[in-house]
Formats: structure tokens, C-alpha cells, sequence
């Protein structure tokens, strides 16, 4: 069965970290998660005045954040003591865990800065694991080419190869692909929630009935389930793909917490109140 797209929205103007300009795909009003998605920003600009602030020192639990840089460079510390400098094409997929303190900053007074960040949700067993951190170079990225589209290949399975990142309990896709003019098929687990962020160019969706969906940048399509993925392109479209199993579990939010009940979030701000964050 081909996936279609169930529904699709442009991203919202806004900010965060420090009062970093971002491009919000979801939470918004209407579209809170795509499980176990928890969040989606496309950041992206040429005047250091919406990048420069960043992110300070922040904490985090119950979830695992993932940067992804398309342009620029950023330098992140965390409490576990990493450290280390991020660069076009490099990724950092972080699992908070039972807790952890971070920040990324820009490492960079000019030029353009762009990337994504995705939240994924960990499932009651694991929001109190260890803290746990991957980050891999550009050229260590799984990159293939499949009839002229170029895939970077983050983690999970796609067309017999396997993403550098392992090991996460959801057992997500995340792939940057661009597409040339011709046709994609891929296959992709069949109730796996899924979805395609259009950030270059424009697209078409092929779904069952063999009838093609138009996605023109900048757009967040919601597929379907389905085992297949059929992209139709023109011309030219460069997409995020993100697909993962569903935890269907209550999510309770506060801000970079994100448990399952209201009780956890106390005990969490608790926590943080009394100087006992992150645990040690
Ligand atoms: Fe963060």
C-alpha cells in the first residue's frame, strides 16, 4: 500500500533558545506531535542577528534532541563533560534521559546558519536511562546515491543501507534526500508514523489510486501508512524524511521535559528547584 499525504501546513515564523528565528513545524496549534515525534524546527538564516544569541545552558528529560547542521557551525557542552564544535552536515543525536544540561551556541559573527532539530520521544521504560550522546561528522554519514537522488542516510534502514546513528529505542528513519527529475520508491515500515518536510524545490506524493499530491517548499506532508513512498520530482526538491514506531503513551510537556504524567513533570521541577538536576 502507498502512503499518501494524509495532511500538510507551512511553518510558522518563531523563536527560541535565546531568541534564535526559527521556522516551527510542529508543536503548533492543531498539530501538537507526529508520534513519537515531539517536535520539528528548520532554522535558517543569512543575518547573525536571528542566530547569534543561541541556546544557553538549558536541561532536558524524557526525550532525545537531534541537530542536524545544512550550513554554518555551532559549538555544544553538555553536563556528561562532551564538547565539540558542529559543521555543515554534522549530526548530534542526543538522549537526555533521566536529565542533562546542554547548550549549543553559534560559532559564527557572519555567513549563514541552517539546520534542523528534531525531538523523539523515549517510551516510559527509557525517559530515565542514562544520559547517552552520538555525534558523527558529515563524512561519516551514511551517503548514497539511488537513480541520480542523493541520500544521506541519519539512521534507520533505506534501500539495503543502514544510517550511522544506532541503537535508537523508537527505530526511526532520518534521511536528507534531494531529488532529481524521475521517480523515488522507497519502502518503509508499514505503521510507522511518517513525515516529509519539502525545504528545496517541489515534489509530488504518488499514492494508491496512482494520483500524484503536489508539496512545493517550504511544507510538512503527513503520510499515511503504507509500506511504500513514491516521490514523482520534476526538476529538483531536497526533503527531510522522518518515520519511527508510535509509543502511544500519554505526553505530558514542560518545556524541555516531556513526561508521561503531570506528577513526573512535579518531581522533575522539583528536581530542578532543590539543585538535584541533573541526577547523578
Ligand atoms: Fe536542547
Amino acid at each position: 500500500m502507498r502512503r499518501e499525504i494524509q495532511h500538510s501546513q507551512a511553518p510558522l515564523a518563531a523563536q527560541d533558545g535565546a531568541g534564535v528565528k526559527i521556522n516551527r513545524l510542529f508543536p503548533v496549534s492543531g498539530l501538537d506531535n507526529i508520534d513519537p515525534f515531539l517536535l520539528f524546527d528548520h532554522f535558517g538564516s543569512d543575518k547573525p542577528g536571528d542566530y547569534l544569541a543561541g541556546f544557553p545552558m538549558h536541561p532536558h528529560r524524557g526525550i532525545e534532541t537531534v541537530t542536524y547542521m545544512l550550513e554554518g557551525t555551532m559549538e555544544h557542552k553538555d553536563s556528561t563533560g562532551r564538547q565539540g564544535i558542529l559543521t555543515s552536515g554534522d549530526v548530534q543525536w542526543m538522549s537526555a534521559g533521566r536529565g542533562i544540561m546542554h547548550e549549543e551556541m553559534p560559532k559564527q559573527k557572519e555567513g549563514r546558519m541552517a539546520g534542523f532539530q528534531l525531538w523523539v520521544n523515549l517510551a516510559a521504560r527509557d525517559k530515565m536511562n542514562p544520559p547517552d550522546y552520538q555525534e558523527y561528522r558529515a563524512e561519516e554519514i551514511t551517503k548514497f546515491s539511488h537513480e541520480g537522488n542523493q541520500i544521506s542516510l541519519i539512521t534507520g534502514e533505506l534501500l539495503g543501507h543502514r544510517g550511522v546513528v544506532e541503537n535508537v529505542s523508537t527505530v526511526p528513519l532520518y534521511a536528507d534526500i534531494t531529488l532529481t527529475a524521475g521517480r523515488l520508491v522507497l519502502n518503509l515500515p508499514e505503521h510507522h508514523h511518517a513525515f516529509v518536510y519539502v525545504f528545496e524545490g517541489e515534489t509530488q506524493v504518488v499514492g494508491a489510486s496512482n494520483e500524484a499530491q503536489s508539496a512545493a517548499s517550504p511544507r510538512l506532508l503527513i503520510l499515511s501508512e503504507g509500506d511504500e513512498l513514491v516521490f514523482e520530482t520534476a526538476d529538483h526538491a531536497r526533503v527531510m524524511l522522518a518515520a519511527a514506531q508510535k509509543i502511544e503513551e500519554p505526553i505530558v510537556r514542560w518545556g524541555p521535559f516531556v513526561m508521561n504524567t503531570q506528577e513526573e513533570i512535579e518531581q522533575t521541577l522539583a528536581e530542578v528547584r532543590e539543585g538535584r538536576f541533573p541526577p547523578q
